[in-house]
């Protein structure tokens, strides 16, 4: 089967590429044992969001949607000695283990949680000296992902890279049925807009199964 053979293929790039890392092997096994749903991003795509950020250069990070950290964590690994990264998360939970993976992780003076809704804190971060970021992730709740854009805007400048997750989630983002479906062509509506962002979306296939992300440079 077809989905066997794209695990299998994740499976030997996390081996042949990350698989030596303890601490991400013990924050995976923190967020298991604290019984947080396995959804944080792969170990291929962390890298990846880690490897975004430091071609871009990003020294300012702000992530919607924390988990365990785990997305955290990766991309705290590409900052420079002065980045920092603000991650939102609704769940007082999850934002205690995070905490405690960050700390071992050794970047607790580089990642800050702030706990809340997202639409409540996002409009907190200018006054907390956050005038933009350099490089935005979201992956929090879908159907607030229109919401999350306008705000990612607001909180840019020219140039910031904007990621988001799960754009596909197995082929949903087409179902006119599905909700959620709704939310991201809503999104990807913003997304196609040439006068806010130079932008595109990827399919994935792996240990997550068909998804997908979108990725552009605000104008
Ligand atoms: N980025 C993480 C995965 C995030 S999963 C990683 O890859 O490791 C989505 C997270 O968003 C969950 O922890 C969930 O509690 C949180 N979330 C859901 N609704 C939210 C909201 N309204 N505001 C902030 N966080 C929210
Ligand atoms: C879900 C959320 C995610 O961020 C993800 O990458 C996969 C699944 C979810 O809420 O089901
Ligand atoms: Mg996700």
């Amino acid at each position: 089967m077809k989905e066997q053979m794209w695990n299998d293929v994740d499976d030997y790039f996390t081996d042949k590429l990350h698989n030596t890392d303890p601490v991400m092997k013990a924050v995976q096994q923190n967020n298991a044992d604290a019984g947080l749903p396995g959804i944080d991003v792969s170990a291929n795509h962390g890298k990846f969001l880690s490897l975004m950020v430091k071609m871009s250069n990003a020294k300012n990070v702000l992530e919607i949607g924390t988990l365990g950290g785990y997305s955290s964590i990766w991309m705290g690994r590409g900052l420079p000695e002065d980045g920092h990264i603000v991650t939102l998360e609704y769940k007082n939970a999850h934002a205690k283990v995070a905490r405690e993976n960050i700390e071992r992780a050794g970047l607790s003076d580089k990642i800050e949680v702030i706990e809340g809704a997202a639409i409540d804190t996002l409009p907190t971060l200018k006054s907390k000296g956050w005038s933009s970021f350099d490089l935005i992730f979201i992956d929090a709740d879908k159907p607030s992902y229109p919401q999350y854009f306008k705000w990612a805007l607001k909180l840019s400048r020219p140039g910031t890279v904007i990621i988001a997750d799960n754009v596909v989630r197995g082929g949903r983002v087409l179902d006119p049925e599905d909700s959620t479906g709704k939310a991201v062509r809503d999104f990807m509506d913003m997304m196609a807009d040439e006068n806010l962002i130079d932008g595109t979306a990827l399919q994935t296939v792996g240990s997550k199964g068909y998804d997908g992300f979108a990725i552009g440079i605000v104008k």
